[in-house]
């Protein structure tokens, strides 16, 4: 990892205060929630044993290939607008990806409810949010990010489901380039955080999650049911209509998209 260019690019005012790096920790979330982390510090390691996902689950990363990562960021937020740091996360980093990637006229990277990114349909990256001082105006977010740059393989069991850029795009690419990126239009675009609606707006246009099929499940134990997006709110809620006709709104839980075949 090239510190020195991340700090020269990132750590400067109204940007990060701080780059903690580490060979290996056990998972930059969990350090994050140990330790007394100021302000736009942000926590980068660059191989991840412990790495957690949503519901708990492993979040492998090869060691040295992928940017593995957790920001620390206050925020002036309400409880029912915890969810707009997850959606302008997932956001910020889906615009990131496209630039990144826009001479590759033949990949699409696209936003799955609630805040997975997919390439060419498969996860690419995800984020894993803790809130810490809830009770107070400003609340802490750790902001956890998993995003697959140089693997080649991947465990059997998500094989079918995951991908990498270099899987995609044929082409390394430089980890700094892409964290350079991010961070600079994640602190380059936080008016959206106070603009929920355009924020929405522009994440759902990055979704076109409208009237397709998906799967739904409620946890990881759960049964999977067939249901058809009927929108998502700006209040994060999932509205689905059930194969049965029942119609629901959901703030977690789990959706895989069902594709045509051809
Ligand atoms: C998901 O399940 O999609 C979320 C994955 C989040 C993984 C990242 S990697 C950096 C940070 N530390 C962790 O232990 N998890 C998050």
């Amino acid at each position: 990892m090239n510190l020195n260019l991340l700090n020269e690019e990132l750590v400067r005012e109204n940007m990060l205060s701080e780059i903690i790096y580490f060979d290996e920790t056990d998972s930059t979330n969990n350090y994050s929630k140990k330790s007394n982390l100021g302000n736009n510090t942000l926590v980068l390691t660059s191989s991840q044993p412990g790495g957690t996902g949503r519901f708990g689950r492993p979040w492998y990363s090869s060691p040295g290939k992928n940017l593995t990562f957790s920001l620390i960021k206050f925020f002036n937020l309400q409880i029912d607008e915890i969810h707009l740091v997850n959606f302008y996360s997932s956001y910020i980093l889906c615009m990131t990806l496209k630039e990144f990637i826009k001479k590759n006229k033949d990949c699409e990277v696209t936003l799955k409810w609630p805040n997975d990114i997919l390439l060419n349909r498969k996860k690419l990256a995800g984020f894993l949010l803790d809130v810490k001082d809830l009770k107070n105006d400003s609340k802490k977010f750790i902001i956890g990010a998993g995003i697959n740059i140089n693997q080649e393989n991947f465990p059997d069991d998500i094989k079918s489901k995951a991908t990498s850029l270099l899987l995609e795009i044929k082409t390394e690419i430089r980890k700094e380039e892409l964290l350079i990126a991010f961070i600079k239009n994640f602190y380059g675009k936080l008016y959206l955080i106070e603009n929920k609606n355009e924020l929405m707006r522009q994440w759902n246009n990055n979704s076109k999650i409208e009237g397709k099929k998906i799967n739904f499940k409620k946890s990881d134990d759960d049964k999977e049911r067939a249901a058809t997006v009927i929108g998502i709110d700006n209040d994060g809620g999932l509205n689905v209509k059930f194969d049965d006709g029942k119609k629901s709104r959901f703030y977690s839980g789990e959706i895989s998209i069902v594709y045509d075949l051809n």
